[in-house]
């Protein structure tokens, strides 16, 4: 399964969310490879961190773009899970990316700046479909702020996405129920080279967030695509 994460904004969360996708997976026991395809190469410092520290070396990683023109194919045989981080700008690694993907995730921030990108990646998705048709694509909301008062920001980005669902038929776009709260312990877990649930007591809310959310993707992964 090929799963790229993708937004052509800028800091929705999308190498955060790859990298802990990407331990999760394996956590689970599945073998994973975390493929960076953005040429400013975010993943680097935290791989570079993992990597001289103790932790766990239980994925594997791997920069080399050519990896996208040679279509995964000797890749997909020796992985259960290929998790893709794109860059923040429409670009061509980013569509290759989409097309070779069985799973897109598009993390999302409840403002009116991203809105309007998001309306643009639904457009790029459409594009992609035409040619890719068993992908389907999971939006998640991401780094929502606890501050009950800001409620109405995220309850209109909800609005606003089933109704372009709606609109444009899109019965394989899944606006995922559970969130991702703005929480310290992904910025604070990144800098020792660990994922949330590495970072995390068993109790913390970000942990929580990040389970929920774990478990309803991999359920709609499970009833909406064949593996
Ligand atoms: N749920 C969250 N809570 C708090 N901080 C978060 C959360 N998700 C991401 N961040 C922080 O937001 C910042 C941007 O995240 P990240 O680098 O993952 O975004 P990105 O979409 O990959 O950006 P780019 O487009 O530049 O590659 C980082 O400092 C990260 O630690
Ligand atoms: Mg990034």
């Amino acid at each position: 399964m090929i799963i790229s994460i993708c937004n052509e904004k800028g800091g929705s969360g999308k190498s955060t969310l790859a990298v802990n996708l990407s331990l999760r997976l394996a956590e689970d026991g599945d073998s994973v490879l975390l493929f960076d395809s953005d040429p400013q190469r975010s993943t680097e410092v935290f791989i570079d961190i993992r990597n001289s520290s103790n932790l766990k070396q239980n994925f594997k990683h791997s920069f080399d773009i050519n990896l996208l023109n040679n279509n995964f194919n000797n890749e997909l045989n020796r992985y259960d899970a290929i998790i893709i981080d794109t860059g923040g700008r429409d670009s061509k690694e980013m569509r290759k990316a989409m097309l070779l993907s069985d799973v897109i995730i598009i993390p999302t921030i409840a403002s009116q700046y991203d809105v309007s990108v998001l309306d643009h990646m639904l457009n790029v998705y459409k594009e992609v479909k035409s040619i890719n048709k068993n992908i389907i694509l999971l939006i998640l909301i991401n780094r929502v702020s606890p501050n009950p008062f800001l409620i109405k920001e995220l309850n209109n980005l909800i609005d606003y996405i089933h109704e372009k669902k709606e609109t444009y038929c899109l019965n394989d776009v899944f606006l995922l129920e559970s969130v991702l709260y703005e929480r310290q312990a992904y910025k604070r877990a990144v800098i020792e080279g660990k994922s949330i649930c590495e970072f995390c007591d068993k109790n913390d809310k970000a942990l929580m967030d990040f389970e929920k959310f774990y478990q309803e993707a991999l359920q709609t992964i499970k009833n909406n695509i064949e593996i």
